[in-house]
């Protein structure tokens, strides 16, 4: 592990939960704004086998797994969750990313649901610029800064919500009260998310006890971590051509931090302490 990984998770594991959370946010703000991965769409481990149109539609063809892992979220998992919004989500008016990073997933939900005004919401201020930018010719989208612990929304705002890889920055409990809050009563909420050493069973418990508290009813829990892990191996080469790039200081962090081989996640993940999953649910 690099020595700048171990002592981020030094320091880390001494601070109290908000401050643990700023130090995460700053060093997303500076991967953000100087790493060769803001040149990227998405900054997630991905869903494998890649499925088309990802793998032959740009900008997603240079990221498949990325947009294929988003697609199973805001696509797949909400088909036949109370009507999915109508025929194919046709009827879903306002639909929210939570932590949407670069913007690929907005762009991903853009392509499922045209019709659809799309909002992409993150803490860190450099992806907000990038995602603005990039995304400023299609009107129907807009990205925030905004913290998914205090949405910066009114009570009963969109129809579908979803999320890939924020809710365990945010902490599941908030997640999932903020986003109950803003989604409309029928909408549909769709998220994945990682822990280690976390068993399923346990981790379905939690969601249907955050489910019943927040007045959601689950659809569908289900554990992708095969497919995250497939991802994760198939993914080496794109991640080290672009760790290739990193400063020479910050390069082994780099490593760490894109789960390669040999690191302490990807290890993690060969001795079955990792746990990916998704989750839908309808808001009564
Ligand atoms: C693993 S990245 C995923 C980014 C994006 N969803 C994707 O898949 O490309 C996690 C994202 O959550 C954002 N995030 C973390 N805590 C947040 C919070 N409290 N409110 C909003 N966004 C947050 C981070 O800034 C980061 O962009």
């Amino acid at each position: 592990m690099s020595f700048l990984y171990v002592l981020k998770r030094r320091i880390q594991r001494n601070l109290p939960k908000p401050l643990q959370r700023k130090l995460q946010e700053a060093i997303y703000f500076a991967l953000y704004r100087l790493s060769p991965a803001r040149h990227q769409n998405f900054f997630n481990s991905g869903f494998s086998p890649a499925e088309a149109p990802w793998t032959e539609l740009a900008p997603f063809d240079r990221e498949p797994l990325q947009a294929t892992l988003y697609d199973k979220v805001l696509w797949e998992l909400t088909r036949d969750a109370a009507g999915g919004g109508g025929a194919d989500g046709a009827d879903w008016a306002d639909i929210l990313d939570i932590g949407c990073g670069l913007g690929g997933g907005v762009q991903v939900a853009h392509h499922r649901f045209p019709q659809a005004r799309i909002t992409g919401v993150d803490v860190n201020s450099s992806a907000v610029s990038v995602g603005r930018k990039r995304l400023r010719h299609i009107p129907s989208i807009r990205i925030l800064q905004g913290n998914a612990r205090d949405l910066p929304f009114a009570d009963n705002s969109f129809d579908m919500i979803f999320s890939v890889g924020a809710a365990s920055y945010v902490g599941m409990d908030a997640f999932m009260q903020e986003a109950a809050r803003v989604l409309r009563p029928g909408g549909v909420l769709s998220f994945s998310v990682g822990y280690t050493d976390k068993a399923f069973s346990d981790q379905r418990g939690i969601v249907d006890a955050l489910c019943e508290k927040n007045g959601v009813d689950v659809h569908k829990v289900v554990d992708i971590t095969e497919n995250v892990f497939a991802a994760i191996a198939e993914d080496v080469p794109r991640r080290r051509e672009l760790i290739n790039r990193v400063p020479w200081p910050f390069r082994d962090y780099a490593l760490d931090w894109a789960d390669m081989p040999g690191t302490m996640r990807y290890q993690e993940y060969v001795d079955g302490r990792r746990l990916d999953y998704a989750v839908c649910c309808v808001k009564r």
